[in-house]
């Protein structure tokens, strides 16, 4: 293919400092929260839209103002961390038309003394199944009404709500790889996602970080366990910006621990979700790398007007190690978190990124990082 930076690795990096001179002059013109990616298709409102006309239809008139007029009885209360984090199960009976895609999400009302009705949108955990039944990952804030709300339900309990709604994360038929960066209960969407892909025969290589505070915060590790071991091309890690002296996986917020782990960039679409300040420095970091605003999509749970700290994107950007979106073989086809190439012959099993791994990856991240250890063995 032309590539706009042929010649030298030198040509490259000052292509690639102009480019992000380019880029500074772009950013200065954006606002907070306006950096929103791309969708990988088009917004969906569809299925709202059959609701809402059904139920115009049954009541011989047309409205727009029952949004929240749908119901859903919840099957199961599970409550996955003594941190606060719960799965909550629902079957929709209505009995209006209930399809949904990865990535979409439900809105939640519920009305509460003193504060009046609140409405929340959640991301859908579980993969679309044909049964008007989904699950929602709650992670319970301290005083939030909905959380708390959501996660008081018990069994035979009915939830007013309204969608699915909100943009499909399905990506268009292509040869790119997913990776898929979450920060707490922003990891709903992306398991949805994976498992939908994944039994559709989606053939590239999808890898999910997951960036959680606390060894007790990690949960849905026998599902993507499951995920890793029956679908090669599904690896996930999680990294953990407050760990023990005992955790032996990844360590720090993902724009610390994962940028030394990406050997390309390239052939990649990159999906953001939870909160805000990460998707916003994750964004704004890739970008400077030289990924497509086009490959970037970021649902943004809170912080959603966030503003990059300049200093922030300039310390993860500094940790990528991968230089092929600016070399003349940029977006060639293959993995983006080549793993596999990283440790030489090994083949790839399915299993999640385990501490060899990363030791393997070792030696790339030290020539280019010198000065940064942590991720040295513990
Ligand atoms: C598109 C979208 C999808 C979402 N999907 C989910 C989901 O799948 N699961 C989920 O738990 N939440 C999700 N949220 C957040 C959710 O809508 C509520 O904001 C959250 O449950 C808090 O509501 P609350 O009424 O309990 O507290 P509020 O008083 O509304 O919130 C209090 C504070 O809690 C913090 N907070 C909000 N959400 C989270 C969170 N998820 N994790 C950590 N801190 C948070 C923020 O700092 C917020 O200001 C999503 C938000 C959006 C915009
Ligand atoms: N701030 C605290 O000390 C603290 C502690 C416990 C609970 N809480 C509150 O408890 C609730 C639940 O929190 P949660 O753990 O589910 O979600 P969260 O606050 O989004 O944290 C999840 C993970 O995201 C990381 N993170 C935060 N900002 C980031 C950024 N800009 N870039 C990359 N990673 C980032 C966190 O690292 P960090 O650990 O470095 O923030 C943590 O590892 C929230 O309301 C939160 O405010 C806050």
């Amino acid at each position: 293919m032309n590539h706009p930076y042929p010649g030298t690795r030198e040509d490259a990096m000052s292509a690639a400092s102009t480019t992000r001179d380019l880029r500074e002059q772009a950013r200065a013109r954006l606002r907070p929260g306006n950096f929103q990616g791309h969708t990988p298709r088009a917004g969906a409102h569809h299925t709202e839209s059959e609701a809402i006309e059904a139920i115009g239809a049954a009541e011989g008139r047309w409205f727009n103002s029952a949004r929240y007029g749908r119901r859903a009885r919840v099957t199961a209360v599970a409550p996955l961390t003594s941190t606060g984090t719960v799965r909550v199960s629902f079957e929709v009976v209505d009995g209006l038309p209930f399809r949904f895609d990865p990535g979409q999400f439900v809105g939640i009302e519920a009305h509460f003394k003193g504060l009046g009705y609140r409405r929340s949108p959640y991301c859908i955990l579980s993969a679309p199944s044909g049964e008007p039944v989904f699950d929602l990952l709650v992670r319970v804030v301290p005083q939030g009404p909905l959380s708390g709300y959501l996660a008081s339900r018990r069994p035979g309990d009915e939830v007013a709500f309204r969608g699915p709604t909100g943009r499909s994360m399905v990506p268009p038929d292509d040869d790119r790889a997913l990776a898929l960066f979450a920060t707490g209960t922003g990891v709903a969407p992306f398991v949805s996602l994976a498992r939908h892909l994944l039994a559709g025969g989606y053939a590239e290589p999808i890898t999910l970080w997951w960036g959680l505070r606390l060894a007790e915060d990690i949960c849905l590790t026998d599902e993507l366990d499951e995920l890793a071991a029956a679908y090669p091309n599904f690896r996930y890690a999680v990294t953990l910006s407050r760990p023990t002296d005992a955790w032996a996986g990844l360590r720090g917020r993902l724009g610390g621990s994962v940028p030394p782990l990406l050997a390309t960039l390239g052939a990649t679409r990159y999906y953001l979700a939870g909160n805000g300040a990460m998707l916003e420095e994750m964004a704004f970091a890739l970008s400077d790398m030289g990924v497509d605003l086009k490959y970037l999509y970021k649902e943004p749970f809170f912080n959603g007007t966030h503003q990059a700290d300049p200093g922030v994107v300039a310390e993860i950007r500094e940790r990528f190690v991968a230089t092929d979106l600016f070399s003349a073989h940029a977006n060639r086809r293959g993995t983006a978190f080549d793993l596999d190439a990283a440790r030489s012959g090994k083949a790839g099993n399915g299993d999640p990124l385990a501490v060899s791994d990363l030791f393997d990856l070792m030696p790339a991240f030290l020539s280019h990082h010198p000065a940064q250890g942590e991720l040295r063995p513990v």
